[in-house]
Parts: structure tokens; sequence; C-alpha cells
């Protein structure tokens, strides 16, 4: 979702620094990038966001960042979508230290961004956050309460920092519904498939949700200027969503 997120800036003339854990994934999710728009202006930086001290030295190194051409760069929007692989069992099986790495790669990774990142962002003119929490607070799944956890947090992060940083910053918060992106390529194929054709058959549009609807979706958040404090649900119906037996949940199943 970030790199789609980054797609969707750098189609309409923006320039991205993509932050994650590996040099190489970063290098591979650039590469996709100038494929798409080959003069996008696209920086890389390798950090693990759920350490407090890392964070800090992206947001000091900022300030040295320059253009090809050596002009600074003034950031203006700040995206934070990291997660790391989701617990999923239930709550007296799981360990609490399982749990407690949800909240760290998820929410304190945005805590971080946000404490950092957010204070270099822009203000001369408006500056915008866009965290990314998801469906499974609201609407939660059977055995994935750490990401119902996580998810809660982050809306309250959401709406706390709109109020404590506008006007000049916006904050908002996109809640996915399931999205087929790279997290689920570690399953065994048939796995994934079944995987995706039961949520697809459980949701009103019946299918899930692909990687450019919500970076369309992040897009629309870091730049609507009306916004503030929004949790904005794309998640092809799972809100509304009806099982006639619970039992058949396929998350239930995983
Ligand atoms: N996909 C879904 O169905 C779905 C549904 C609802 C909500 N969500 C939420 O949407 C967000 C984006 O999901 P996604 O599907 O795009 O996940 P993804 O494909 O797994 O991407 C997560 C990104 O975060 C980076 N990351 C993870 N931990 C990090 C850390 N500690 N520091 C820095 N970077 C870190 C990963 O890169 P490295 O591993 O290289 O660091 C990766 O680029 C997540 O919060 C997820 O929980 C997803």
């Amino acid at each position: 979702m970030g790199k789609a997120a980054a797609l969707a800036t750098v189609q309409r003339g923006g320039k991205v620094l993509l932050v994650g854990r590996s040099e190489s994934r970063l290098a591979a999710a650039k590469s996709h990038l100038l494929e798409k728009v080959p003069d996008a202006i696209v920086l890389t930086w390798a950090c693990d966001a759920s350490d407090e001290t890392a964070v800090q030295e992206l947001a000091e190194s900022l300030d040295e960042q320059s253009e090809p051409d050596g002009n600074g760069i003034s950031w203006n929007g700040l995206v934070v979508s990291a997660a790391g692989r989701a617990p999923h069992g239930p709550v007296l099986q799981l360990t609490t230290s399982a749990a407690r790495s949800m909240m760290e790669s998820k929410v304190w990774t945005a805590y971080h961004c946000a404490r950092y990142l957010g204070a270099k962002l822009d203000k001369a003119s408006t500056g915008s956050v866009v965290f990314v929490a998801g469906i499974l607070n609201r609407r939660p799944g059977i055995n994935c309460a750490s990401l119902a956890m996580a998810n809660g947090a982050l809306e309250g992060l959401t709406r706390s920092l709109a109020l404590e940083w506008g006007p000049k910053i916006r904050v908002n918060c996109l809640s996915p519904g399931f999205c087929d992106t790279e997290r689920f390529d570690h399953m065994e194929g048939e796995q994934k498939a079944r995987m995706l054709e039961n949520t697809a058959a459980s949701l009103p549009l019946l299918m899930v949700g692909q990687p450019e609807h919500m970076g369309e979706a992040i897009y629309y958040l870091l730049t609507a200027p009306y916004c503030t404090g929004v949790i904005l649900d794309v998640d092809g119906g799972h809100g509304i969503r009806q099982y006639a037996n619970p039992m058949t949940d396929p998350m239930r199943k995983l």
C-alpha cells in the first residue's frame, strides 16, 4: 500500500522518500516506481521505524536530502503503512510477545514517525499525515485481536493529532479491508488463492482490494483540503458484510 501511495504521488508530479527495513526491498520498490514514471524523484532510507532512535536519525537526515540539482526538499506529506506479520490466533493461546510485536510494528512505528517526521512537515504550506489502520478494529475477526488493538490505537492517534496539529497539519487514517498486497507473498499458492476467493465471496463487492485502490485513497486523504480526523473505510463493503453462519467466517480457518 505504501508503494501504491508513492506511485499515486509520483504520477502527479510529487517526490517521495520510501522507508522500510530492507535495502533490497526498497531498491525493488524504487525500480518499480521508476519503471512507471521514469523521471520521478524517488529517495530511499532503510530503518526500522519501531526503533525511536533510528526514526530520529531519519528526521535529522531530512534537512540534508536534496534533489539531483542540489536543491533542498521540503516535505509536506507523511504516510505510515508499516506493519510486521500479523499474529493470528486465540488470545488465550497467542504469546503476549506476539501481540506486543504487532503493537511495536504497527503502532509505535506510526507514533515515532509522527513525533519526529511530523515536526518536519513544511508549515509554510499545509502538511498532511495519513496512517493506515484496518477494518478489524470496528469489525473484528475471530483470532485477530492484536490487529484490532493496533488498528484501534491508530484511529485514536489520528483523531488526537488532528486536534493537536490543526489547522496547519491535517491528520487522517485509511482503514482498508482485505487487500491483495505483498504481505501475503509468504503463503503457499493454493492456500493464498483460497483465502482470496473466500474473502471475495463474503464481500458485497465480491472482490478483494488491490494496492492501487489503497494508494489512490491514501493520496486523496493526503491532499483533501477539508478532511482531518477522518477514518476512511476502503473495504469493498467488509464493514457491512453478513454471514448466514458465522462458522463460515474465512478468518476462522486460517
Ligand atoms: N493487506 C491487507 O489485507 C490489509 C488489510 C487491512 C489493513 N492492512 C494494513 O495496511 C498496512 C499496509 O499493509 P500492506 O498490505 O501494504 O503490508 P505489506 O505489504 O506487508 O507492507 C508493509 C510495509 O511496511 C514495512 N515495514 C514493516 N515493518 C516495518 C518497520 N518496523 N519499520 C519500517 N518499515 C516496516 C515493510 O517493509 P520491510 O519489511 O522491508 O521493512 C513493507 O514495506 C498495514 O498496517 C496493514 O496492517 C492491510
